[in-house]
């Protein structure tokens, strides 16, 4: 029998490529959603690359009582916790939302996971935990710098109740992944990432203004101390960053009997890219030019950002294998897939 996984927030960007990955595994995915930032469509996309129904729970993480009868009726042996409110400029307005909904969840789960005995758990964390990193690329030793951002903070404390659990012994085996800048979309071009509104990240911004959705993007800011002066971030592919996740669970299931274990890894391609960069692969990618102009800069952005990935190379066996290229190709397909979906009646 497939061991069942539970993936909270399974129906969100990185979740749900989570889902194709742990399924293609041998693993048997259960989403479970409130499908406050996702929709309901990605389920769809979800059957037909998978050829069967996923299981999906419709609730809130910090609804304890429903939390613990899925992890028990579908019989949970791991978890992969995505569920969290992720706008860094929104959780700037609306901190208190943001702690009470990521680290209420966060809680919840592991009370959940404690009291039905399941040990396995992989943690979405962020390379945003470097805050401005002195050294590039960072490695996991580079030191954790005060948030900037009450998102950025709530994955900071997750690391850290995570780790304070496994430190006092609780029967838990858990691992924090540090993403870099996750882009891109599943090759079939039957899921991808769904901003609601206007987009906040760049390539969705990029990919929406190519198909005419956004008159043009504004580049924020190009007198970074940097080649072209604009930001550079490790831009990695969603397909590469939910097989870490995969490799993530496999290597705490081979821990074995060993009770209590604690690691983090950053996930990243170990390549830093500029915004020009992306904007004139984007264009090599569709054939078009890219409507942008030049604006002021946003504030909190750090100049430069890239991963050293070696750690999860050397422990997880795994490694970053599509290119940037890939990355823009698959997410301006998902780009005209969608649209072409969302314009029949
Ligand atoms: N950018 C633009 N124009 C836009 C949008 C973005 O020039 O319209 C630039 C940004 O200034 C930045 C780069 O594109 O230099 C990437 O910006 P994103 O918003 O796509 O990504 P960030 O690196 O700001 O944020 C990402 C995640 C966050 C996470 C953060 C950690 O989206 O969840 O990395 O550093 F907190």
């Amino acid at each position: 029998m497939s061991v069942s996984v539970l993936v909270t927030g399974g129906a969100g960007f990185i979740g749900s490529h989570t889902v194709i990955a742990l399924a293609a595994a041998g693993y048997r995915p259960v989403v479970y959603d409130n499908f406050s930032n996702s929709h309901q469509s990605i389920l769809d996309g979800l059957r037909e690359i998978l050829g069967t129904d996923v299981p999906c729970y419709v609730a809130d993480c910090t609804d304890k009582a429903a939390l613990f009868d899925v992890v028990e009726r579908e019989h949970i042996q791991g978890v992969v916790h995505f569920a969290a409110f992720k706008a860094v400029g929104e959780s700037v307005q609306e901190p208190l939302r943001y702690y009470r909904n990521n680290l209420d969840a966060l809680l919840t789960l592991l009370e959940v996971m404690l009291e039905v005995g399941v040990h396995d758990l992989i943690f979405s964390s962020s390379c945003t935990v470097y805050g401005t990193p002195d050294h590039l690329p960072v490695t996991e030793s580079s030191p954790v710098l005060p948030a900037l951002s009450p998102y950025g903070n709530t994955k900071q404390i997750g690391e850290e109740m995570l780790r304070d659990a496994v430190t006092a012994g609780k029967p838990l085996r858990v691992i924090s992944l540090r993403y870099f800048n996750p882009i891109g979309a599943h090759s079939s071009a039957l899921i991808g990432e769904l901003p609601i509104g206007v987009p906040n990240n760049l390539v969705p911004y990029i990919t929406q203004t190519a198909i005419g959705l956004r008159p043009e993007l504004i580049v924020f800011g190009d007198d970074y101390p940097t080649p072209d002066g604009t930001c550079i971030r490790d831009y990695i592919h969603v397909m590469d960053l939910a097989e870490a996740h995969v490799s993530a669970l496999n290597n705490l299931r081979r821990l074995g009997a060993l009770a209590t274990h604690y690691d983090v890894f950053n996930i990243g391609t170990g390549r830093g890219a500029s915004v020009l960069e992306v904007v004139r692969t984007f264009e090599e990618v569709s054939g078009q030019p890219l409507r942008y102009r030049i604006g002021p800069r946003r504030s909190g952005d750090v100049p430069a950002v890239y991963a050293d990935a070696s750690k999860a190379q050397e422990h997880l066996g795994w490694t970053a294998r599509r290119t940037l290229h890939d990355a823009l190709a698959d997410a301006w397909r998902w780009e005209q897939h969608w649209q072409k979906l969302s314009a029949q009646p």
